[in-house]
């Protein structure tokens, strides 16, 4: 049965022709598709309460839940999502009256209203996709750390203002995104734990005079406890702030990444070069290779925010209690959990991807004085000299293009300080003092470059990766198992 049903919600109220534009302008159905089968469980969840609190009779709950599971079964004919319905939710609800009759399609709405509906479709889609963007994200960590733990001892440039600071390994780099990363699963495992809180019951704002069980729905449907103040229920939409507020800081990190993919993609840094099949060519320049998959995931930065940006306004200085501006937050909502998605994902590959080029990133290394401030160290720490003094020496030295230990005494000279030769200063300990690796394999604090640090973060790293699958893990079999269990139910209610 697919022929088109009559709006049930709209035909007492109301009357009259709409135009075609105006059909289109009010309806959520496009957005919908997404929340249509969180629809259908929330539906069965409600008819087994109803049944199970005897506010509708077993037989009604037998006939109503046999036509839902038909539809969890065997998909929601396309006839559901005809723009006629302001919604997805008039729109099953017409389809049923039309394929059962009223008398017993008519009472699956006892009780609630779509606001409720709504605000728990909506919480019920969100939950799947952080737990899915949490696995991708715990797949870009692993990729990110197994390359660190490729270039434990690769040596690269370090950059402050990108300009060459201080030498360091291309594992301290990688793990650095890492790091960043892993908060970003922590906030979304953190929003997560407020997302999954149940609106249901809430009725329009007010709650109902049926004797309903909020909690049976709510545990029925996987969620952790209800959320109690009915008006609020039904009206806040912070956890899609904060899921979109989270989900910017994740493409603002995603981004920064990518940034430097292109500027080591560069001709003039050659740091790096990502697979072909995340780069474009020119259609006039034959010898083309850009980083094109870099660039648009830079951009998606901005598309998630401006999605975050356009949630944030449409929620602000909302009265109480539901508004029908709230529905309009679903695409922007559904817009920043597709690029964060697709990005971080196709993120992943592309590191897989890359090969970095150890030999050139080891060359630069050393230019630009970058180990500058271990000669100044050296000064310090084996002759005792003040900090800002080696600090102004070395300096200056620099100013004069030469770091030798007879430039170090001229300025010492010039500048009225110790000349370093006279507290016993060597060549040798300049040299060694201004050598790369050495430069690195000193920084030994905890999180620091040098080998020896990255291998106790790496394993430290790994440990959290596993930890954070696991939590990951159990979240998702409790909330299959909750709608496995839903299920279940409602096909033993209808054979029984
Ligand atoms: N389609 C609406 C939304 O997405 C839900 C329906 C509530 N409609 C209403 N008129 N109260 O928020």
């Amino acid at each position: 049965m697919d022929r088109m049903a009559e709006d049930v919600v709209r035909r007492g109220r109301l009357s009259g022709e709409r135009s075609g534009e105006m059909v289109h302008f009010l309806s959520s159905m496009d957005a919908d598709r997404c929340i249509a089968d969180a629809d259908i469980l929330v539906d069965i969840a409600h008819v087994l309460m109803l049944s199970q609190k005897r506010i509708i009779e077993r037989k009604t709950a037998q006939d109503l839940l046999a036509a839902l599971l038909d539809l969890y079964d065997n998909g929601i004919p396309e006839s559901v999502f005809d723009e006629r319905f302001e919604d997805v939710h008039a729109g099953i609800e017409s389809y049923l009256i039309a394929k059962i009759g009223e008398e017993t399609g008519g009472r699956l709405h006892i009780g609630r209203s779509r606001n409720d509906e709504v605000a728990t479709c909506l919480r019920i889609r969100v939950r799947e996709d952080v737990t899915r963007q949490l696995s991708i994200l715990l797949g870009l960590r692993q990729v990110l750390l197994a390359r660190a733990e490729e270039h434990g001892t690769t040596v690269m440039p370090g950059f402050t203002h990108l300009q060459y600071a201080q030498p360091t390994t291309l594992a301290h780099h990688l793990l650095s995104h890492e790091a960043a990363f892993a908060r970003d699963c922590e906030r979304l495992r953190e929003a997560f734990s407020r997302i999954n809180r149940c609106p249901l019951g809430s009725a329009a704002f007010a709650t109902t005079s049926y004797p309903i069980d909020r909690e049976l729905s709510a545990s029925l449907l996987g969620f952790d406890s209800i959320l109690e103040n009915t008006m609020d229920a039904v009206s806040s939409r912070d956890f899609i702030l904060e899921l979109l507020a989270d989900l910017s800081i994740l493409m603002a990190h995603a981004s920064r990444l990518c940034e430097e993919l292109v500027v080591w993609s560069s001709s003039f840094a050659r740091f790096v070069e990502l697979g072909d099949a995340f780069c474009s060519t020119s259609s006039i320049m034959p010898q083309k290779k850009n980083p094109d998959s870099a660039e648009v995931m830079r951009a998606k930065a901005g598309s998630v925010l401006g999605a975050t940006v356009s949630a944030f306004t449409i929620q602000k200085a909302l009265p109480q209690s539901y508004n029908r501006d709230l529905q309009e937050m679903t695409p922007a909502l559904l817009r920043g959990i597709q690029d964060a998605k697709h990005s971080t994902r196709i993120l992943a590959d592309m590191l897989s991807s890359a090969s970095f080029h150890s030999d050139q990133m080891a060359a630069e290394a050393g230019k630009g004085y970058s180990t500058a401030t271990d000669l100044a160290d050296m000064l310090v720490q084996k002759h005792g000299m003040p900090f800002r003094t080696a600090h102004t020496l070395v300096g200056k030295a620099i100013r004069k293009g030469s770091l030798t230990l007879a430039t170090l005494d001229a300025v010492a000279t010039e500048e009225g300080f110790v000349r370093p030769s006279d507290l016993g200063v060597t060549p040798d300990e300049i040299t060694s003092a201004l050598d790369v690796s050495q430069s690195i394999d000193r920084r030994r604090a905890p999180g620091g470059p040098s080998p020896f640090a990255v291998k106790i973060s790496l394993a430290n790293r790994w440990k959290a990766l596993e930890d954070e699958k696991k939590m990951l893990e159990e979240r998702r079999a409790a909330l299959s198992g909750a709608v496995a269990r839903l299920i279940s139910d409602a096909r033993k209610e209808v054979s029984r």
